[in-house]
Parts: structure tokens; sequence; C-alpha cells
């Protein structure tokens, strides 16, 4: 039997299947235009729940058929509207993340630079180590055996004298600090026999006024190498190759006579002006040379006195100013700016590394 259809019933079938059609093709360019299709369908006062009035009117052989189309819209709506929501949410975060550049750093930290002195002095341990030298390490508070009796210095040297050296303690046991790396061949000698092939960098210590040219601390690269059949003429080759690696393959050296209690014979050596070439200029005065190290054939006295057999072995050794180096390849003018930490000055060394 063909059921009766009557108008409310009809009026409604009309309007959920124009609203489902609706709904099926809804579109929205953001969250807003997302939530007012809620509210528009699917809120208390939504057209959807505005069905469920008209619903009382159905007659009651067709309310089930009815109700179910209004869930199948509902649940139809319910769908369409999250998919929307997703897809808006989705592209917003695409938006945020077009805008930003996730390959930059979170802060900008200012990067630091090595101190022209480590700079330097890891170029001149760098060159020794590749004609064999390994690296030696002694204390900064010493005592007067260390730096100088073992080392040949006359008990009235004037290198003990208060107006060089800072003393820790006058006795027992004379503790002052180190006037220079070569205390550290002395514990070398002390601990080990021959052959010995040792550079040894530190800080050293003279009781000086302070000024552009000299300063109470500053640092020295020692050499010491001791074995059978070492002569002058291989101080001088290591020198020359040392010379030549630090500042350029025309540099020339040059070894002039000179004093040390611990060496003999004692030597200073100048190179090339770095500057002129040779020249003449006026950073080495006109003269086409600039010293930068004293050296020699360690004293037989100093080996004796560091147990070392004086008849079967000989060796040489030397000892240079990092800053003296470094000044060299750096022009700075004031010893004072590499201890006064200002980032201005340490910053021109950037490139430098
Ligand atoms: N110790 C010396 C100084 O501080 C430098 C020096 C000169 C070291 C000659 C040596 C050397 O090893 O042989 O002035």
């Amino acid at each position: 039997m063909c059921p009766v259809l009557s108008g409310p019933y009809l009026l409604m079938i009309e309007k959920i299947n124009e609203l489902m059609t609706r709904v099926a093709s809804l579109q929205a360019s953001s969250a807003e235009e997302v939530e007012q299709l809620r509210v528009q369908y699917l809120s208390k006062k939504g057209e959807i729940s505005l069905l469920f009035n008209d619903f009382r009117n159905v007659p009651a052989e067709q309310k089930r058929e009815v109700g179910q189309k209004i869930n199948e819209l509902k649940t139809l709506a319910t769908d369409r509207i999250a998919e929307l929501r997703e897809a808006v949410e989705a592209k917003d975060e695409a938006d945020r993340e077009a805008g930003i550049d996730l390959t930059r750093t979170a802060t900008p930290l200012p990067g630091g630079t090595r101190h022209p002195l480590n700079l330097v002095k890891a170029q001149m341990l760098d060159i020794f180590a590749r004609m064999g030298f390994t690296i030696a390490d002694g204390p900064e508070v010493e005592d007067d055996w260390h730096v100088f009796s073992a080392l040949n210095f006359a008990a009235d040297h004037p290198a003990r004298d208060m107006q060089d050296t800072f003393f820790i303690a006058r006795n027992p046991a004379d503790v002052l600090l180190r006037t220079h790396t070569s205390s550290v061949q002395t514990r070398t000698m002390e601990k080990a026999q021959p052959p010995i092939r040792i550079v040894c960098p530190g800080r050293v210590y003279r009781n000086e006024a302070i000024s552009a040219r000299a300063h109470c601390f500053f640092h020295q690269i020692e050499g010491l190498y001791i074995d059978r059949n070492v002569s002058f003429a291989d101080l001088r080759q290591v020198l020359l190759l040392f010379a030549r690696q630090m500042f350029g393959p025309e540099t020339k050296i040059r070894l002039r006579p000179s004093y040390f209690p611990f060496t003999e014979p004692s030597a200073e050596m100048d190179i090339s002006c770095n500057i002129c070439g040779g020249k003449g200029c006026g950073f080495c005065k006109q003269t086409g040379w600039v010293e930068i190290l004293g050296c020699g054939m360690v004293d037989p006295a100093v080996l004796e006195a560091c147990g070392i057999d004086s008849k079967e072995y000989t060796g040489y050794a030397f000892g240079m100013g990092v800053e003296r180096i470094t000044n060299l390849k750096y022009r700075v003018k004031d010893l004072r700016m590499f201890s006064e930490n200002d980032v201005r000055f340490l910053d021109e060394f950037i490139a430098a590394k």
C-alpha cells in the first residue's frame, strides 16, 4: 500500500535534500568562516536544529524515515565542518612557517676570537713539533736552583737582583716567580737522559715598571736539544727553518756573539726585517735586522749540574719572547694591549684564526 504523502512530510524531505546538497559543498578560507558555518548549521538556532521544530508536524508513520534523514544531514554537516576546520588550521600553520627562517640561529652570539699570543704560540709550537720537538711544562712559582743556580748564574749575577725577580720568600727556600722558561730545561734534564728535544712555552715574570715596551709578565718559548754530537750548525739550521716558516721563505738570519750564563758559546739571533725586507726602515732603525732570540750551546757545567754526562753529550738551547714574535707579525705597538682584554683589540684577530 502506498503511504499517503502529507504536506509537512514533503516539505521536510525537500528541505533536508536541499540542505544536504548545500552542506556537502560548504567552503571556508579562515577559522572565522568555519565558525560562522558551525553557527549557521549546527548551533541550537542553526538551520539543522530548526528542522527538529518542524519534525513535530510530520505524521507518525513517517517520523522514523525523516528522523533518520535529519540525523544523516547532521552527521554530514558535522563532518564537513570538521574537515574545513582542519584544512584551515593546516594552511595557517604552513603560512606561519613560510614566514620564519628556520635556519637562523636562535640568538645571535658574538663569536669569540683566539688571543693573538695564543695564536702565535700555537703557530710557533707547531713549527717545532714538525721538527720533532715535544712540549714540556714547569711551574711558574720556582726556586733559585731551577731558575738560576743550576743554570750557572753566579751568586752575584744581576738577574737575581730584587730589581728583576719577584721573590715570594727569601728564606729558607728562595721561592720566586720564574724570570725565564729556561727553568724547564733544568727540570727536564734532572728527570730525563738524552736524547732530549723539547720546547717549553710559558709565562714568566720580571719586576719591571709597566710601559708600552715592558711588562711585569710576558711569555716565552724555550727550546732544548741534547744528544750525542749536537753542534752549533744543528742549532743554526733549526733556527733558520723556524724563521722561514714563521716569517716567510725569503727571511734571512744572522747570529751575533752574546753572553748567557747557561750557554757557551752564546748568540743572539736577528732576522731580516720583515717589514722592509732588509732594506732598512723605521721599524728596524735602518739596520735591516731585528733581534728575535737568544741561544747557544748548553754549558757543560749546566749539563753536569742536572746529572747529564757532558763528555758524552752536547746540546743547544734557545729562548724567545712570544710577545716579540707577535709584534713582528702583527705590529702591536703597546705591550699592555695583550693583557687589557679590550674586545676591540681582540676582534682585530678574527680573521687570523
Ligand atoms: N732565558 C733567556 C732570557 O730570558 C733567553 C735565552 C737565551 C734562553 C739563550 C736560552 C738561551 O735557552 O740559550 O732572556
